[in-house]
């Protein structure tokens, strides 16, 4: 077993730097199975909030000493992310598009490569102050949403998740990003009690292989809910369901953007096919893969 960081020293003479508490740091998450670059990095965040420090206020006196109280904080800290918990969680916030959000626990920790669907929906609407109705499948901490209801200043929105804590982390960050009045959150199986229909629809399902899910890294098979992950054998189960209310959900001129797994952009695409939806747009992240399918209703042939 890793041994702890010494950074809450007993021997009350000896100080350690904020700089020392890093590397110290660290090397204990190393020696726990996180990855170099990613230890160094949280050790840094961790070491911030613990001490209440803005970047700037740390690379101006990295050797200042760290006072008790904060290295005592550090070390909890150390533990947590020495168990796989990833800093946004031990923190209880994320950073995404311009927003802090609030994460809850057994609520998923919204991905940076979620924003590629925010990006992809931006990008396909046309008229960015319209008022738009926006529906968000799948709410989870509200991420999308409060993204979209960001950039789109006259939108509405409607927010669903089956999961109870997810509609309180919906909630919760509406209400912190200035939303609250601009969106209403609804528990509930998909689109099955609404009727719409709606300009944007927006989802990010759980599309992860059931059988792919024991191999994944700790911090997400460990502290990221299963009704968040679990995509069904295939991984589609979600996006079969998420289509079938697409023709009554959507309106004629609509837009619907679903983010998918890295292989799993041209079977989505057939899904859609297979509802009358046409792709209207395919969204890569950042390395490349394609992320996110956009699709509209085909136009009907009189
Ligand atoms: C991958 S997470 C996405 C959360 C959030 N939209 C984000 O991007 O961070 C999928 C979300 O779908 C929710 N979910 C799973 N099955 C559902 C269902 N049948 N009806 C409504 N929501 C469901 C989960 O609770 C989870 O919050």
């Amino acid at each position: 077993m890793s041994r702890e960081p010494a950074t809450a020293s007993a021997d009350p003479e000896k100080t350690t730097s904020r700089a020392q508490a890093i590397a110290e740091v660290a090397a204990y998450l190393v020696a726990s199975g996180v990855a170099p670059d990613e230890a160094q990095e949280d050790s840094r965040a961790l070491l911030r909030a613990a001490a209440g420090l803005t970047r700037l206020q740390l690379a101006m006196s990295p050797q200042a000493p760290l006072a008790e109280a904060e290295a005592e904080r550090l070390s909890r800290y150390a533990a947590r992310r020495a168990a796989r918990e990833p800093v946004s969680r031990i923190l209880g916030e994320r950073g995404f598009w311009t927003l802090d959000l609030v994460i809850a626990p057994n609520v998923l920790d919204p991905r940076s490569d979620t924003e590629t669907l925010v990006e992809t929906t931006l990008a396909l609407v046309e008229k960015r102050d319209a008022p738009l109705e926006i529906l968000d499948l799948g709410c989870g901490s509200g991420a999308i949403i409060c993204a979209l209801l960001s950039e789109l200043p006259r939108a509405r929105g409607v927010a669903v998740d089956l999961s109870a804590d997810a509609c309180a982390a919906t909630a919760e960050n509406l209400a912190r990003c200035g939303f609250a009045t601009r969106a209403r959150v609804v528990r509930g199986r998909w689109g099955e009690s609404l009727s719409g229909p709606y300009d944007v629809i927006v989802s990010n399902p759980p599309y992860i292989r059931a059988g792919d899910i024991p191999a994944l890294d700790p911090e997400v098979r460990l502290y990221d809910p299963a009704l968040a992950l679990d995509g069904g054998p295939d991984g589609l189960d979600c996006y079969r369901d998420l289509v079938a209310d697409l023709p009554r959900l959507s309106k004629p001129d609509g837009l619907v953007a679903f983010e998918v797994g890295c292989d799993q952009a041209v079977s989505v695409a057939a899904l859609f096919g297979d509802k009358g939806f046409g792709v209207a747009r395919v969204g890569r992240d950042a390395g490349g893969h394609e992320r996110v399918v956009a699709a509209r209703p085909a136009p009907t042939r009189s």
